[in-house]
């Protein structure tokens, strides 16, 4: 086979194949929850750390995410239906109300950690998403905001 021909070959199979995997959809749903149990609700924040939490935040830690064309496209689909899974189940906004308050605590300390480290709004998010493109003091709010609560917490308040 001359290269031409491979060429042709392999961009034609490369097509089906990425039509055929169009039919493998992740979830992406966005199940009812209930207002009176999110983090907001429980925890009566400012205005501002609200503003925070849903610019970086909300669409991997929420049952309000906010799906993107790309998320429609698979493989991309994949993965980003796997990280709001995970981000769902390690900390979910929409279902605070149902922690124990030692899972709260650790929870609070964790957005404290992950903000300090930098390793949250996870780094591939924030090129697609400018908003959570946080600055050093927003980034530092957010963090003190999280690690006050839980000392109040912890305080027994
Ligand atoms: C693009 C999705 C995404 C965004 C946006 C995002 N996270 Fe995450 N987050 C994840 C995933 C996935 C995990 C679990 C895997 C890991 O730890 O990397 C996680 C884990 C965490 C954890 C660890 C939970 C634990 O039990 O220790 C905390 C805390 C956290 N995120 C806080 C935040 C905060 C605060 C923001 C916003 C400033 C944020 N995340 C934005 C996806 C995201």
């Amino acid at each position: 086979m001359d290269i031409k021909k491979i060429v042709k070959v392999t961009s034609a199979v490369g097509g089906i194949i990425f039509i055929v995997i169009q039919s493998i959809q992740p979830n992406r749903e966005n199940p009812l929850f209930d207002p009176t149990m999110t983090m907001q609700a429980d925890l009566k924040m400012p205005a501002n750390i609200g503003q925070l939490l849903e610019r970086g935040c909300k669409d991997c830690h929420s049952d309000q995410t906010t799906w993107p064309f790309y998320s429609y496209i698979a493989p991309v689909s994949w993965l980003v239906s796997h990280d709001v899974m995970e981000g769902r189940k390690n900390f979910n906004m929409s279902e605070w109300g149902k922690y124990k308050p030692g899972k709260k605590i650790q929870k609070l300390t964790g957005i404290y950690e992950a903000l300090s480290d930098r390793s949250m709004p996870l780094p591939k998010y924030i090129p697609l998403h400018p908003a959570a493109n946080f600055s050093d003091a927003e980034r530092d709010t957010l963090a003190r905001w999280a690690q006050s609560q839980a000392e109040k917490m912890l305080g027994g308040e």
